[in-house]
């Protein structure tokens, strides 16, 4: 999978046989929902029925957006869902239940964006994280104390004086220790901010604005009551008051608002709560 696209169906053939020996299940004469996110490309849809329905022989296969189905989860119709994921962040406006296609934005800033900015600012400190193994190490690290700091001056200060209050001390599997210091604050930064990493792609706060203004003017009131923050990016410490936060300092009068913001419990079961849901319809 590369930016939430799958690149190598063989390997997910495999993938999906094995889950069907883990499971002792025969897809054949099966119903299944397969998630995917808003705007991906027509032809891997196309592909993902042509193996289930046709090599699988399931039944019936709806494909459902990962995000529509979260909002359903949490038993809401309307609400716009920002999906912060390793992949890719995107939102996608939720009107009575029907997915607004057209009001989707998307981009390629997310997790991975994070760990690779992360592994470079620590490369630059003289810590190498080059392997795949190494590279989880930075995940970690990452996962542990990545922070969006809320002040810009101190985050200014933090670049300056490279240390930062209280740095967490990081083992490494080999027991040798080192600090992680103000780059927990700056790795962060890449998702409100791509120019850091010259990437072209939309922020996270691009993302929310952008769906907003591409929905019509009665439905934006709604949305920016009920946006449902959902994925694994969007645990990182200070995601949601940050964002809201860039959205006050906005000043753009069709945003003007009071944002409402809903995190979902766990962000893991939160799609598959919307299939269920979905899966038990009689219709
Ligand atoms: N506490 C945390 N702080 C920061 N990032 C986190 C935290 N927990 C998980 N992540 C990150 O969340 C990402 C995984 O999220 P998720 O499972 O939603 O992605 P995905 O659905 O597999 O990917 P995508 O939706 O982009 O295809 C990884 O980058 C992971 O490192
Ligand atoms: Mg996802």
């Amino acid at each position: 999978m590369e930016n939430s696209k799958i690149i190598n169906f063989d390997y997910m053939k495999d993938i999906w046989n094995r889950i069907s020996d883990m499971l002792d299940i025969d897809f054949k004469n099966m119903s299944v929902i397969i998630t995917d996110c808003p705007h991906n490309p027509i032809p891997q849809r196309r592909e993902l029925y042509k193996i289930f329905l046709n090599e699988f022989e399931c039944n019936e296969v709806l494909i459902a957006s990962t995000s529509a189905l979260t909002l359903y989860g949490v038993g809401l119709t309307n609400g716009l869902v920002l999906d912060c994921g390793e992949g890719t962040t995107h939102t996608l406006p939720v009107i009575e239940g029907f997915s607004a296609v057209h009001g989707v934005s998307r981009s390629n800033i997310a997790g991975k964006s994070v760990t690779d900015y992360l592994q470079y600012l620590l490369r630059l400190k003289g810590h190498d994280f080059n392997s795949s193994s190494e590279y989880e190490i930075v995940r970690d690290i990452k996962e542990r104390y990545s922070t969006l700091e809320m002040e810009q001056y101190k985050l200014d200060q933090f670049k300056l004086l490279e240390n930062t209050p209280n740095d967490p001390v990081y083992v490494l599997p080999d027991g040798s220790q080192f600090e992680i210091r103000a780059e927990r604050f700056l790795c962060s930064e890449v998702l409100f901010n791509p120019q850091l990493i010259n990437s072209e792609q939309p922020s996270v706060l691009d993302c929310v604005v952008k769906s907003i203004n591409k929905m019509d003017i009665q439905s934006r009131k709604r949305l920016m009551e009920n946006v449902i923050i959902t994925g694994g990016t969007s645990q990182m410490n200070n995601f949601t008051q940050r964002l809201s936060l860039e959205l006050k300092n906005l000043k753009d009068k069709n945003t003007s608002h009071n944002w409402k913001f809903y995190n979902t419990r766990d962000y893991k079961s939160s799609a598959w709560n919307g299939a269920k849901i979905i899966a038990e319809l009689n219709t």
